[in-house]
């Protein structure tokens, strides 16, 4: 069901597109941030059928939206519709983010630089030595992080998948545009070795999210010092971060990264940098409680 509100006030107005679209926490982080700036703007939602996308979205331009939000599972369609394209949405080829530049569609991936904005701010220092990553995943979630994570100080990364063309094919379109970076595969069923010595282990596959099994995974080789980050944020804590706990590793959960990522969204839409706050992550938080 679409929702209409806002779309009487004279003020910008952003949009999220998916289907289902019900569940979505932007508008709950938009509309936080239109409130906490005193914008008389809008962020409303929208369902939209597959194959509708490029349509949608031109029918969103002439309706004076100035861009919006893409989730599941249109960011594949987005992206094909897009006039231009950010490095990082390229290696990603999928699109989170737009907005208009005239009649053009512009299209952007930042659930990376979300990921990453998260990571340096609650341990700024996560990179001061070159840091070794293991990527468990390779799907779009895994695509839209690997790039900003190579754009640190990075020494390597190797990748896990239970499908291995997958991995294959994400370090593959990586190499072109990271000629230099040390990018591995390893089997699924390998994906516990050589932990020893990974500082930073990063689950982006669903499993620990409700409903699916848990990522099993032996954390006992890892470093006293190694960070423990999983995207999943339905549960908060997934049983791998729990584990994590467990050995009292340091542990990133995916609610900040969902946060960071819509920061540039807001700030290119409604002109403000807004800030991820403790307050905004509670409200978010009691959200995904109520809601599940
Ligand atoms: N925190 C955030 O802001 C944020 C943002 C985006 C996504 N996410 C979360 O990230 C997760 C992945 O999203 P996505 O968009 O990347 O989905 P996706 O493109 O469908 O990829 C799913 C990934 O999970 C793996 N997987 C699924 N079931 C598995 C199983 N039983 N055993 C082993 N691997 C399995 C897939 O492996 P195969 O390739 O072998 O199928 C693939 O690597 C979701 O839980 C999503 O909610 C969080």
């Amino acid at each position: 069901m679409d929702d209409q509100a806002g779309k009487g006030l004279a003020g910008p107005r952003a949009v999220i597109i998916g289907r289902p679209i019900k569940h979505a926490r932007s508008p709950l982080i938009h509309g936080y941030w239109l409130a906490e700036n005193q914008i008389a703007g809008s962020y409303d939602r929208r369902e939209v059928m597959p194959g509708a996308v490029a349509a949608t979205l031109r029918d969103l331009r002439d309706e004076g939206y100035l861009g919006g939000n893409v989730t599941v599972p249109h960011k594949e369609e987005a992206f094909a519709a897009c006039d231009h394209l950010t490095e990082r949405a390229r290696i990603a080829g999928a699109v989170n983010t737009f907005w208009f530049d005239g009649p053009d569609l512009c299209g952007d991936n930042t659930d990376g630089i979300g990921f990453v904005g998260h990571l340096s701010e609650t341990w700024p220092d996560w990179d001061r030595n070159p840091a070794e990553i293991r990527l468990m995943g390779a799907g779009g979630a895994a695509r839209g992080l690997i790039a900003p994570l190579l754009d640190r100080n990075v020494k390597t990364i190797s990748v896990t998948n239970r499908s291995r063309d997958r991995a294959e094919s994400l370090c593959s379109d990586l190499k072109t545009v990271f000629p230099d970076a040390k990018l591995s595969v390893l089997d699924w069923k390998d994906r516990g070795l050589g932990l020893g010595t990974v500082d930073l282990l990063v689950n982006t596959t669903s499993l620990g999210m409700a409903g699916q099994p848990s990522l099993d995974l032996d954390l006992t080789p890892m470093k006293a010092t190694a960070i423990v980050a999983d995207i999943v944020y339905i549960p908060l804590e997934t049983p791998l971060l729990a584990e994590a706990g467990r050995m009292r590793l340091r542990r990133l959960d995916g609610l900040g990264m969902l946060l960071h990522q819509a920061v540039p969204g807001f700030e290119r839409w409604f002109g403000v940098r807004p800030r991820v706050t403790a307050e905004l992550r509670q409200e978010v938080f009691a959200d995904l409680l109520g809601q599940g």
